[in-house]
């Protein structure tokens, strides 16, 4: 192969890579507002994460991944645990009986807070994220 040829090979795969990667990314951006679960944040979704936001659960807990380390993961909650699971902890959490090493403070959320969480949990379990975070307590 001399140089010219080399030369070309070289530019003609730049191309057809590039237009690869620019094909996929159109593709993964065109699908976000699905995977996303956008369409489906009503006024309980939106007041949920209000709640979260006021009570700072962040603080403990992470979102898809993001957050802090000290108590699970509430992205993935519902399918974990189920609806009442999570309906009872936010009602008793901090109560005696409750919890092992870590607990959970106690909020006083009322009804409509609570409705609003779950629900905003249920949203967010419904969005495609590849399985992330994966589910690391198996
Ligand atoms: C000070 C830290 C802290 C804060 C702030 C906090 N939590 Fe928690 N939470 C915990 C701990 C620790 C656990 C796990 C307790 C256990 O399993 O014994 C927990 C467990 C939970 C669980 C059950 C999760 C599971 O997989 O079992 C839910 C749901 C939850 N918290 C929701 C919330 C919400 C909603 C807020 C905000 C209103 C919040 N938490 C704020 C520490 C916190």
């Amino acid at each position: 192969m001399n140089r010219a040829s080399a030369r070309n090979m070289f530019i003609g795969a730049t191309v057809i890579v590039s237009a690869i990667f620019l094909y996929m990314t159109v593709l993964s951006l065109q699908s976000l507002p699905e995977r996303a679960n956008t369409g489906n944040i009503t006024e309980g979704v939106a007041w949920g994460k209000k709640v979260f936001e006021r009570h700072a659960c962040i603080d403990c807990h992470t979102l898809l991944g993001e957050g802090a380390y000290y108590a699970p993961e509430l992205g993935n909650v519902i399918a974990r645990r189920g609806e009442g699971y999570v309906r009872v902890v936010l009602e008793t959490a901090a109560v005696q009986g409750w919890g092992t090493t870590r607990k959970m403070p106690q909020f006083d959320l009322s009804e409509k807070d609570i409705d609003s969480l779950v629900e905003f949990f249920i949203w967010m379990g419904k969005i495609n994220t590849s399985n992330w975070p994966p589910n690391i307590e198996g």
